[in-house]
């Protein structure tokens, strides 16, 4: 800012960039929130034209942000903020739920550039260099969950192009029979095994399970079973999200593995336990072209001589689909909170070990 009443150019295009980027992410995460607490359908939301109208309501910005920085108008700055908080909510609105991850991070990004705009336009070179570390890690970080899920960072970017109405959600018709399990049946499963694989899901955070499945996991260890954790990269609702979980519960890095890295072991494993996970290891995200879920790459646990799916119904998980893997023949259900659950495991295998 100059003489009094005199903004700088690079000031208006500083100002004009930093409220722009912060109303679409301001209204985005606003959207975001009410899909990932359930307040709004996590379906896509899909109208016709909907590409277009955003298309043009793009470049309608672009041309408001070039007017006010020819005119420094305030009506303009006004306008500038009322049309980026509309496209918020119409970029994040055909966001399907199993793309929210990547929304969320690339939300995350946004921030950090709009406060780096910020930086500029107050010369605030901390604020400039957090804001392009925000923004930075969080397109890295973006980019690198597109390629985990196989989606493309540009159709996410611009608002789920290309994406097809979900099938409508809600209960479903059960699609097969289920084999249900007792604990001891379990814990007589997992103590026959010689390689157990670990697969911790959002239902695990939940129940907030990590420290008796760290437990688990342990008793396992000492009977001379191999134990791995398999985690996928969108597992629970946060990026690493069960990292942090495991870390927290003492789990040893060396047992947690990547999805790529893992996937070609299932098929020599002895028992998988699947732990409040459901969309991750959902085999029709591989098979069936009408998922939500479709081309997302999952763990490939059915290839596992057992799983064990622990869960507390048969709830379909954070895409509203069904999983056909609790009806395959190697599969058996244990119903109940994770926690409760993995607790009587633990009481029953410690059980088999004071009477061996
Ligand atoms: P989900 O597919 O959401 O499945 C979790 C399962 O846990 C549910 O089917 C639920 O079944 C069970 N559950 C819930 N509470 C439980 C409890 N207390 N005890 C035992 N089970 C419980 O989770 P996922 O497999 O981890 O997949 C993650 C999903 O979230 C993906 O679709 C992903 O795209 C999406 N997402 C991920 C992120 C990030 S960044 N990770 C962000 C937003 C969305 P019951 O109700 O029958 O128990």
């Amino acid at each position: 800012i100059g003489e009094p009443g005199h903004i700088y150019v690079e000031s208006l295009i500083e100002m004009s960039l930093g409220l722009a980027i912060g109303a679409i992410t301001f209204s985005g995460s606003l959207i975001a929130f009410a899909k990932l607490q359930a307040l709004m359908t996590g379906a896509p939301l899909l109208f016709p034209g909907q590409h277009k109208l955003n298309l043009a309501l793009g470049i309608l910005l672009v041309v408001l942000i070039v007017l006010f920085v020819a005119t420094g108008s305030q009506f303009v700055f006004w306008l500038i903020a009322l049309l980026a908080f509309g496209l918020g909510f119409l970029i994040i609105i055909p966001i399907g739920g199993a793309d929210m991850p990547v929304v969320v991070s690339m939300l995350n990004s946004y921030s950090g550039w709009a406060a780096a705009a910020a930086g500029f336009m107050l010369s605030n070179d901390l604020l400039i260099v957090t804001g392009a570390l925000v923004g930075s890690s969080g397109a890295i970080l973006s980019y690198i969950m597109c390629r985990a899920m196989n989606r493309s960072l540009w159709s996410v970017v611009f608002g789920g192009f290309g994406a097809t109405p979900a099938a409508p959600s809600g209960p479903q018709a059960p699609a097969g029979t289920v084999q249900e399990a007792t604990a001891d049946q379990v814990a007589e499963l997992l103590a026959s095994a010689r390689s157990v694989i670990v697969v911790p899901g959002y239902g695990m955070a939940v129940a907030q399970a990590q420290h008796p499945v760290k437990d688990l996991t342990t008793l396992l260890q000492k009977r001379g079973i191999k134990v791995r954790y398999a985690i996928h990269p969108v597992a629970g609702r946060l990026p690493g999200h069960m990292n942090v979980l495991l870390a927290e519960a003492a789990v040893s890095y060396e047992l947690v593995e990547e999805m790529d890295e893992i996937n070609p072991d299932f098929a020599d494993t002895d028992a998988v336990i699947v732990i409040g996970a459901n969309d991750i290891v959902n085999p029709s995200a591989l098979t069936d072209a009408s998922s939500p879920i479709y081309g997302m790459p999952v763990l490939e646990v059915w290839k596992a001589a057992r799983v064990v799916m622990m869960k507390r119904s048969m709830n379909a998980g954070y895409a509203g689909v069904d999983n056909p893997l609790a009806y395959k023949e190697n599969t058996v259900m244990l119903f109940g909170d994770a926690k409760a659950t993995v607790t009587k495991l633990v009481a029953a295998l410690q059980a088999k070990g004071a009477a061996a």
